[in-house]
């Protein structure tokens, strides 16, 4: 017995034997059996705003980006959205944006203390990087957690991929703990396989998501979108091919394993950008390599479209009520049960540190 060290990490990520590999999927299922049980929490996602003051080079919903449809919903819109969850059965609801100004530090305090008035849901917030004034109004007035992703651990390629990062203010690593110390669940988590990500760096930003005991780690595979610098062949480092992460449905399952294996009692999504790549069998393929959160899309179908993060986000426009029925369907039939309530981290008394002797 003993935790998975870099070099075991990097030798996971590179391996292509799938005999050895269902070896580590499947201990990455009992570990997510032991300590979070078999219920799938569901987070209905809320995509509020396509607007974005940011220039991320991956992402199709960056500010220079003309061709992107732009849409903010009203809080009227929104509270329905949250409304639905509940009618739903989501435990909490989840709601997302580009990083768009307008919902400033009061509009979303008020817009927050409305759905806790009127739902009994938990509150997620992914609106980007935010001030820690705005954080904390925002706690006081019920949200109980946070998304940030650090999208790569490697400070070269993270500035590389956020050219207008503002330099003199903490990196997104440092802003976590200022979420945590608010008292927010704090999630966190990267893109697989963009161009320039080594194994080295993926190992890293592994080992930094046990570091950090974060409560919720969503990674999924990258996806190009035309309209984007990625999109235009740019690469941030000329790298050796052999050492370049690829973008997969399988490179996405082994790390969510291994993310599993690291911080056994955190909720782990099996992502949309994996059920965008692999279909219903990348989702159910997350959901048995680790994964045990889906974020169901309750964004109004006429708006969907837009959110387009990357190309094929949310084709599927089936109503909420549908999209219901399939997914609690699909649970059923791989043995996994709909999760009760709000769904926190209930943290295990267990040791950390994965009890898994890999085989390579
Ligand atoms: N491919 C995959 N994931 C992406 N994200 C943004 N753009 C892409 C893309 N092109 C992810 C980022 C972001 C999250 C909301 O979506 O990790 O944090």
């Amino acid at each position: 017995m003993h935790s998975l060290n870099r070099q075991e990490i990097i030798d996971w990520l590179k391996n292509e034997n799938s005999r050895e590999l269902d070896d580590l999927f499947f201990a990455a299922d009992a570990t997510r059996r032991k300590h979070v049980g078999d219920e799938v929490h569901l987070r209905g996602l809320v995509e509020i705003s396509s607007y974005c003051r940011s220039a991320c080079t991956y992402c199709g919903l960056h500010a220079g980006n003309k061709k992107a449809i732009r849409y903010r919903m009203n809080s009227e819109q929104i509270l329905k959205c949250a409304i639905q969850a509940e009618r739903l059965g989501y435990g909490s609801v989840v709601l997302q944006s580009g990083e768009d100004p307008q919902f400033d530090m009061k509009s979303m305090e008020q817009l927050i203390r409305s759905i806790k008035r009127e739902t009994t849901c938990a509150i997620t917030l992914s609106l980007g990087e935010r001030s820690p004034e705005e954080w904390a109004r925002w706690r006081d007035a019920g949200a109980d957690r946070y998304l940030l992703r650090f999208e790569t651990s490697d400070p070269f390629l993270f500035e590389a991929i956020h050219p207008d990062a503002l330099r003199n203010i903490p990196s997104r690593v440092d802003q976590l703990p200022v979420l945590r110390q608010l008292g927010y669940q704090v999630g966190s988590g990267v893109m697989i396989g963009f161009p320039g990500q080594t194994f080295e760096t993926l190992a890293d930003d592994l080992l930094l998501f046990q570091d950090l005991d974060l409560d919720m780690i969503g990674v999924g595979p990258f996806l190009i979108h035309p309209e984007t610098a990625f999109g235009t062949g740019w690469v941030p480092r000329e790298i050796d091919p052999t050492n370049q992460v690829e973008s997969s449905v399988d490179m996405a399952c082994k790390v969510i394993a291994l993310a599993r294996l690291l911080r056994p009692d955190a909720h782990i999504p099996s992502t949309t950008a994996l059920a965008t790549l692999g279909g219903v069998d990348g989702r159910i393929r997350g959901l048995k390599s680790g994964a045990n959160v889906i974020m169901p899309n309750l964004t109004p179908t006429d708006l969907r479209g837009d959110y387009a993060i990357y190309p094929g986000k949310n084709v599927s426009f089936e109503t909420a009520q549908v999209c219901r029925m399939e997914l609690f369907d699909m649970l059923k039939s791989i043995g996994r049960v709909p999760g009760k309530g709000p769904g926190h981290r209930k943290r295990s008394q267990a040791p950390t540190n994965p009890s898994f002797t890999p085989k390579t």
